[in-house]
């Protein structure tokens, strides 16, 4: 049997590895702009919440606690503007990396079915397609796909590595093409609460969807929002017939949410202020990495939301990681993300103040 790994990409970032020694070589240390990984600390109050639940000898359960049920549903119908989510529209994952990779899988999708995702994307949606030996198919506009053997449509906005958000009449319009042609629709929202010049909105939202849940799953992460990468904590909500069936497969997969971290999930969707501290920290890094770069003569297109800023000089992305690299900053190429990335860097402003003062200083 050929290995499976034979059938995925190869794990890109070995490729940056050289530039990663040339930029930490620099007398002042490595600033690494080039993965979106949190470094600010889990807010205190859960911290706390996964503190005072160590003490849980038993077995999770995959669907989670009913107040952590109630605790996506509530967070889905006040910040998404979602309604009547009820726990049979709801399900914790152990991340939403899992969740993307395992999808087509745990939906029975194989050889014949196709999995669509935008040409420059976040590469685990390939790696999904892939894994279930599905086609994966890139498009620049979803509604202009071929129909025929699309069993899931990927959106992602605000997008990585983009950072472009969807309009209210673009998922409007994809959620009717969508259903129109049978074709499951999974949006992953992941950094909807990250939008820097405009407010991202959920397929959920009862003007986008019809309040209507069906054909459609909302991806969402607390990855980002509560810094909470390490604690592997993030949900899926929607068509309640789907939703149910991933629950049945993924209750024999024995894929459970650690019960400390379920705790950690109720006090983090509880609270929104930790959630505008963060954006404060990240909102004043993301205006002085865009104006260092400003200066430095690259163009920031798209990136009105998420983590990243997305720049171009107009030359090949890796002569871009190669010069920053000589001034100990480490970006991601574009080309990570799809060959129409190759003319573009992608700059996580994931790092401590610190840091990104440091970056700033050596670009401008
Ligand atoms: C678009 C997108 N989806 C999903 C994820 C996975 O996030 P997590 O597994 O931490 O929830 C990421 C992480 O960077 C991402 O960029």
């Amino acid at each position: 049997m050929p290995p499976v790994s034979s059938r995925l990409p190869v794990f890109p970032w070995d490729r940056l590895e050289p530039y990663k020694a040339t930029a930490a070589a620099h007398p002042d240390g490595l600033v690494d702009l080039s993965v979106g990984t949190p470094v600010d600390p889990v807010p205190p109050l859960i911290q706390r919440a996964l503190a005072a639940a160590t003490d849980r000898p038993g077995y999770p359960t995959v669907w989670g606690t009913p107040a952590l049920r109630d605790a996506i549903s509530g967070w889905c119908e006040r910040r998404l503007g979602a309604r009547e989510v009820g726990h049979a529209n709801v399900l914790p994952v152990v991340g939403s990396k899992e969740l993307v990779a395992w999808l087509p899988i745990q939906l029975g999708l194989g050889p014949g079915d196709r999995v669509a995702y935008p040409r420059l994307a976040y590469p685990t949606y390939e790696v999904g397609a892939r894994l279930a030996g599905a086609e994966p198919v890139v498009y620049d506009s979803p509604t202009e796909l071929d129909p025929t053997g699309l069993r899931l449509l990927w959106l992602n906005s605000p997008s990585n590595p983009t950072g472009r958000v969807l309009s209210a009449d673009e998922l409007r319009e994809t959620v009717r093409w969508a259903r129109e042609h049978g074709v499951l629709l999974a949006s992953d929202e992941c950094y909807l609460e990250l939008g820097w010049e405009v407010e991202p909105v959920s397929v959920l939202r009862p003007d986008i969807c019809d309040g209507d849940l069906s054909g459609l799953l909302a991806v969402h992460s607390l990855s980002k929002r509560s810094n909470l990468a390490g604690y592997r904590a993030a949900f899926v909500a929607g068509d309640a017939e789907i939703i149910g069936e991933l629950l049945k497969v993924r209750k024999h997969g024995g894929m459970m949410t650690p019960a400390p971290v379920q705790e950690a999930v109720i006090a983090a969707l509880g609270d929104d202020s930790h959630v505008a501290e963060q954006r404060e920290r990240y909102a004043a890094r993301r205006a002085a990495l865009r104006a260092a770069l400003d200066k430095r003569g690259f163009r920031v297109e798209h990136s009105e939301a998420s983590l990243y800023l997305w720049a171009t000089r107009d030359e090949p992305c890796w002569d871009t990681v190669a010069e920053l690299a000589e001034h100990g900053v480490l970006v991601a190429p574009g080309d990570f993300y799809g060959p129409a990335g190759e003319r573009f860097v992608r700059v996580a402003f994931t790092a401590t103040d610190e840091r990104v003062a440091a970056a700033v200083r050596r670009l401008s």
